[in-house]
């Protein structure tokens, strides 16, 4: 039974996603880029025989492009749209994807464990002490030796020095014709960015060990992690 003092995870925060014409609009302004999700593809060896689960996977880009690279891909995400973009985009494609209405939380993979998990731009969905559930849930159901990617909005700058690099965040990628200021003000505001230290101990904690990460700016990055054999 839900306890009521479960999180929320169906009703996001921050910016809204929730109409067809906001994921029509999402789909658009985050672009697709094929050759940047094989190579991740290729990095995580991704391809015939592997297990893939892409958590929050909003209109189905990666999920489709594993499912190209011959895996067996599922995708969850908790907005009915943003899964019926994915199944219209897997279609496109000729390759089928498991679709699954769940969240980070609530979402329990029936069958054999997962090879793989990954999840771009969505953990912060979820404040800090839920990210630490969520990652508990996802040593759940990978395998020992299984690898989990995250992307996100992730802060390695020095805490003090928040105001500036939050201000440079919002002016460098708030576009007139794309994702705006405002999202990127709501972003702040709203939802639950945190600071790499933050998830690399809470990673820890959940069971993974760190084996790759990369912060090409003080506010964006990935992690790359293994589940411990325990
Ligand atoms: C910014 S989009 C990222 C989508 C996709 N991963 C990408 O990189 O384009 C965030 C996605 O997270 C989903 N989402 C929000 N909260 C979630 C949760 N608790 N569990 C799963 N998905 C969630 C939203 O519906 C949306 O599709």
């Amino acid at each position: 039974m839900a306890e009521s003092w479960m999180f929320r995870e169906f009703c996001p925060v921050g910016v809204d996603l929730g109409s067809a014409e906001a994921v029509e609009g999402y789909d658009l302004n985050q672009g697709t880029d094929q050759a940047r999700d094989r190579a991740l593809l290729q990095r995580l060896g991704v391809g015939p025989g592997v297990r893939l689960i892409d958590l929050a996977c909003g209109t189905g880009s990666f999920v489709v492009e594993a499912a190209l690279a011959g895996a067996e891909a599922h995708g969850v995400d908790v907005s009915e749209q943003m899964l019926r973009y994915t199944l219209r985009r897997a279609d496109a494609a000729g390759v089928t994807v498991a679709l699954h209405h769940a969240g980070f939380l609530g979402y329990r993979h029936a069958g054999p464990s997962a090879d793989v998990v990954t999840t771009k731009s969505a953990l912060h969905q979820l404040p800090d002490f839920w990210k630490q559930t969520a990652l508990l849930n996802i040593a759940g159901y990978l395998k020992p030796g299984g690898l989990l990617y995250i992307w996100d909005v992730i802060f390695t700058f020095p805490p003090a020095e928040y105001e500036r690099h939050l201000r440079h965040f919002v002016d460098a990628f708030g576009r007139a014709d794309g994702f705006t200021r405002e999202d990127f003000e709501t972003h702040i505001r709203e939802e639950f960015s945190t600071y790499a230290w933050i998830l690399e101990g809470m990673l820890d904690r959940a069971g993974f060990d760190i084996i790759g990460s990369d912060f090409p700016r003080p506010t964006h990055g990935e992690l790359l992690c293994r589940r411990r054999h325990e």
